[in-house]
């Protein structure tokens, strides 16, 4: 974890106009900055960058943030990464809270920069390799590629050699080679004539990058046949299988002239693809899909398309991409499932029915709605009760995995009727949360707060003017929580972050503090960054304002509850004479200050 504390000065030292200038071209227009949005593809400029508050802010498409989540949404790196980046081009090194003195700390730095430098020298080695390698061309140009192709992903060839790497090597003894994975240090006692040797020998190598091109690992795939059929690079300090997905970095800016990634399980299929038209896609590294690559992907665009071979183990693989899905699949996400007849992996496929009948596959993909249905009601006989229950049972930790959305709502609905029980029933019986079925059909409730709602007033004022939650004392606190129960542990949220800021607090350091906290604080970020800024002194009158209104609230609907009652005793009239008079005290309150005004 990076200190919030870091973030925000680091947020005061960078000028978004400056970041997000080197990407998108900006003129100045008004107060702010006018540009053609990175993020959708638009003629006439809505995206604004906003000196003032250091946020951009799109009117076509949404998209809002600051420099750092700029950063995020374009390069798709991670925030770590981006705070890191940004960081550095200030001359600021951002602190690492894992405990290690500072000198171990720049000794792991430099380790991880060595393996990085070890991993491109035997990538340049490898694709030097490929050149002569006569076998090794025929058996691309065999499976369709193109020279072009196979520099594009930097496709190599490791020698028929035990220690092929010395070439580029001369000490072969160093750690970081055996710590890079490229060589095997075999145990001293098994003893042998070769203690170390190529991890890698007589294979056609395809290496892996992360989203900044660096190399961290390596595929080897033999030649014709073989076994293993594909050899990976171990884990390593750079490398993780979990975190990364193949072709990633070549795909990034196909996937936005796409409008979509296209996930496949296998480093052929993406090479495949690219070489016949479809450059957006990506694959896992043989291993199931995570909720890392989901988020990877949904970094760099809003649709993801996997793709999956028709048989049971595709089927499989599909389910668990499925699970890994669940938690990202808000109303604004579009997420689909492509199976492939049973013979059939994406490279296959297009090679014998052609790139028109990929494309017809890809559209035709299932989405994830009904992929969840079927998973759900396979193999259970919706004809009996207890067929219709476990359809129910094998729902419930899907849904619950879902964020609450208008999709989830939609699914409930069909699973209702698939299995004669009301959606209402099915949100409650599944104790989901934020029921959006219950909600919307209970009646309105009969004393809510205002139109505007007051809590919510407080926090927009709050998210713009964050040094203002020096203004709420306990008691503004408590009457709100009395108003809006629903939404007090929102504004408790809020002003704790508010609060942990300190007086240097700004629009730009809160929002990148309510990022961590989730996405209920979504709407209100994307309301404010759309707005002109306001004036810290009339929101600090208008927080007021909205405090003593809320008071007054409060206390007016104890009147109207000791009212019903009939004022019976003279306890109860007591006690509303008292409210009355603190109604009236806050009421002449208001009239002063806004006549001061
Ligand atoms: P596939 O066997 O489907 O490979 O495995 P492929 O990409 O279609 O390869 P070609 O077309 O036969 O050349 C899918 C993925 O599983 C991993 C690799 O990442 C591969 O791309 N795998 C497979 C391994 O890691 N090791 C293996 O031995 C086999
Ligand atoms: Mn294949």
């Amino acid at each position: 974890m990076i200190p919030q504390s870091f973030i925000q000065d680091l947020l005061n030292r960078l000028d978004i106009v400056e970041i997000v200038g080197r990407y998108v071209q900006l003129k100045k227009g008004g107060a702010n900055y006018m540009g053609l949005c990175p993020f959708h593809n638009e003629k006439s400029p809505s995206f604004t960058v906003s000196p003032t508050k250091q946020f951009y802010h799109c009117f076509g498409c949404g998209a809002h943030g600051t420099a750092i989540g700029f950063l995020i949404e374009y390069s798709g790196l991670g925030f770590v990464e981006a705070v890191k980046d940004l960081a550095q081009s200030v001359g600021m090194t951002v602190p690492e809270q894992d405990r290690l003195p500072p000198a171990q700390r720049a000794e792991a730095q430099a380790r991880s920069l060595a393996l990085s430098d070890v991993m491109s020298r035997a990538c340049d080695f490898y694709r030097q390799k490929l050149r002569g390698e006569q076998r090794a061309i025929a058996y691309l140009k065999g499976r369709g590629l193109t020279g072009e192709i196979a520099a594009k992903f930097g496709l190599g060839f490791a020698p028929d050699s035990w220690d092929g790497l010395r070439a580029v090597f001369p000490d072969y003894e160093a750690s970081e080679l055996v710590e890079s994975g490229l060589v095997i240090a075999k145990d001293e006692d098994e003893g042998g004539p070769r203690k170390r040797y190529d991890r890698f020998r007589d294979r056609i190598m395809f290496p892996i990058r992360n989203t900044k091109g660096q190399v961290i690992g390596f595929g080897g795939r033999v030649i014709d046949a073989g076994e293993p059929k594909y050899l990976n690079s171990p884990e390593t300090p750079l490398f993780q299988k979990g975190n990364e997905l193949y072709g990633l970095f070549e795909a990034r800016q196909a996937i936005r002239d796409a409008g979509y990634a296209l996930v496949t399980e296998g480093y052929m299929d993406v090479v495949a693809l690219a070489q016949l038209g479809f450059p957006q896609a990506v694959a896992t590294l043989g291993t199931a899909c995570t909720a890392t690559h989901v988020q990877k992907l949904l970094r760099q665009t809003d649709h993801v398309v996997f793709s999956f071979d028709g048989d049971a183990a595709g089927r499989r693989a599909a389910r668990r991409a499925l699970d890994a899905c669940l938690p990202f699949a808000t109303d604004n996400k579009i997420l689909k499932f492509l199976f492939l007849p049973p013979e059939h992996d994406p490279d296959s496929y297009i090679r014998e029915l052609g790139a028109q009948a990929f494309e017809k596959q890809v559209n035709d993909a299932m989405p994830l709605s009904q992929f969840l249905l079927n998973e759900v009601v396979a193999n259970e006989d919706l004809k009996t009760s207890e067929g219709r229950a476990r359809a129910q049972f094998n729902a419930k930790s899907l849904l619950q995995a879902m964020p609450p959305s208008a999709l989830r709502l939609q699914i409930v609905r069909s699973l209702a009727q698939l299995t004669q029980t009301t959606p209402a029933e099915i949100e409650a019986l599944f104790e989901l949360a934020q029921p959006v079925a219950r909600a919307r059909i209970a009646p309105p409730r009969a004393k809510r707060s205002p139109p505007m709602g007051l809590e919510r007033q407080m926090m927009r004022i709050l998210v713009a003017h964050p040094t203002l939650v020096a203004e709420l004392d306990e008691a503004a606190m408590t009457a709100a929580a009395h108003l809006a129960p629903d939404n007090a542990s929102m504004l408790i949220q809020l002003t704790d972050a508010c609060k942990a800021l300190g007086p240097q607090a700004n629009f730009a350091a809160l929002a990148e503090q309510l990022r961590v906290l989730g996405t209920d604080f979504e709407p209100l970020i994307a309301e404010i960054a759309a707005e002109p800024e306001s004036d810290p002194e009339a929101a600090r009158a208008e927080l007021a304002g909205a405090v003593r209104q809320t008071k007054i609230q409060v206390l007016k609907a104890e009147m109207d509850q000791l009212v019903t009652t009939g004022l019976q005793t003279e306890e109860a009239r007591a006690r509303y004479r008292e409210l009355a008079q603190q109604q009236e005290q806050l009421r002449r309150q208001a009239e002063v200050e806004s006549t001061l005004r």
